[in-house]
């Protein structure tokens, strides 16, 4: 029979309320022949306070043992910040080379959003997840003097870059419109800049049916507000893509339902899913949370592992939810058990 070995990092803030009811929808879409194991790994902020820890290794050694991991959100204020983006985020998606960091963007009916009632915007972000300026390539001279220096430097391979633009180009040509836009910035990162977009048209030959589109990271973020129906599938640096999907997130509905998934589709490690947002300590243990974005994170999980019907059962549930739903607040608690019942019908 089949089974899924689940690693949970439920981690700080709003993150163990969401997740909770990210696993609800889990175990309640799934068929009955489908065994599901969970492990919780207690990683964040409270273990770094009582440990000094962010991720050891006899953690990220386990980890590797599961199918996926479901990520609640990371951070808080009491932790330096740097700490556990870097000890423990950004660490996981290094070792275990989510070089694919996905992150979808469907205008869903009933939302509150600048763009209600424009044409249908459907488009993915194909946001690379392993280099760019996010190496911690860089440093500092004469720190906190007034002749400090700091760098940071991009990185960028082509085996890197070569491997998150296949990957775009894949999915460009197995979506209907079939379109791919490149961003960056290679008017003024002209070294990097260049090599994004030579492996991007070279790759591209191989793809004759996907159309082909170049912004600057500037002009895309005009893009995304006056004309977002434009896109269909973006590739993208790492940096850029975080700032661009928060973007897409609060013009298409907020980042109450932005999800996304941190791939390898090499299948050498597992993939991590988790919402795009963070762990909003200021409403946390109040059940104000909107568990949508971890639910719709469950379905790019559910759809990573081949459950392909039931990842859609879980969007569609999500969209009926949105499409009914009225000015009175529900509880975090509410939305995950209306969620359940509409995958399990
Ligand atoms: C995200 C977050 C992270 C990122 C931070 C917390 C390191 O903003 O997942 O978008 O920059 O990638
Ligand atoms: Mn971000």
């Amino acid at each position: 029979s089949r089974s899924i070995n689940l690693a949970v990092i439920p981690g700080d803030g709003i993150g163990k309320e969401v997740v909770a009811q990210g696993l609800k929808v889990l175990s309640a879409v799934l068929p009955q022949d489908v065994k599901l194991e969970t492990k919780n790994y207690d990683l964040g902020a409270a273990r770094w306070h009582r440990t000094g820890e962010t991720l050891p290794d006899a953690e990220l050694e386990a980890l590797k043992g599961h199918d996926a991991i479901l990520l609640g959100a990371i951070g808080d204020p009491s932790v330096p910040s740097g700490v556990l983006e870097r000890g423990l985020l950004l660490k996981l998606r290094f070792a275990f080379d989510h070089y694919v960091n996905l992150r979808p963007s469907k205008l869903f009916p009933n939302t509150d959003t600048p763009l209600a009632g424009r044409p249908d915007i459907d488009f993915v972000v194909v946001r690379e997840g392993t280099e760019g300026p996010y190496t911690g390539n860089g440093g500092s001279l004469r720190t906190g003097t007034p002749a400090e220096v700091a760098t940071e430097v991009s990185l960028n391979t082509a085996y890197g870059v070569e491997r998150v633009v296949r990957d775009a180009y894949e999915r460009a040509d197995s979506r209907p419109r079939k379109k791919l836009t490149l961003v960056h910035k290679n008017n003024v990162l002209v070294y990097a800049g260049h090599m994004w977009k030579n492996i991007f048209d070279r790759v591209g030959r191989e793809y004759p049916e996907v159309t082909t589109d170049y912004l600057h990271v500037d002009a895309a973020t005009i893009f995304f507000v006056t004309q977002p129906e434009r896109f269909d599938v973006i590739v993208t640096d790492n940096l850029f893509g975080d700032i661009l999907t928060d973007l897409a997130a609060a013009v298409t509905g907020g980042i109450g339902l932005a999800a996304s998934a941190n791939i390898n589709p090499d299948r050498t490690f597992p993939s991590m899913f988790e919402p795009v947002h963070g762990s909003a300590p200021d409403i946390a243990g109040q059940g104000k949370a909107d568990p949508t974005a971890t639910i719709l994170s469950v379905a790019l999980l559910l759809r990573h592992l081949g459950f392909d019907a039931e990842a859609g059962r879980v969007e569609e549930a999500v969209a009926a939810d949105l499409a009914g739903r009225s000015t009175t607040t529900r509880t975090t608690d509410e939305i995950g058990d209306a969620l359940a019942v509409r995958v399990a019908g």
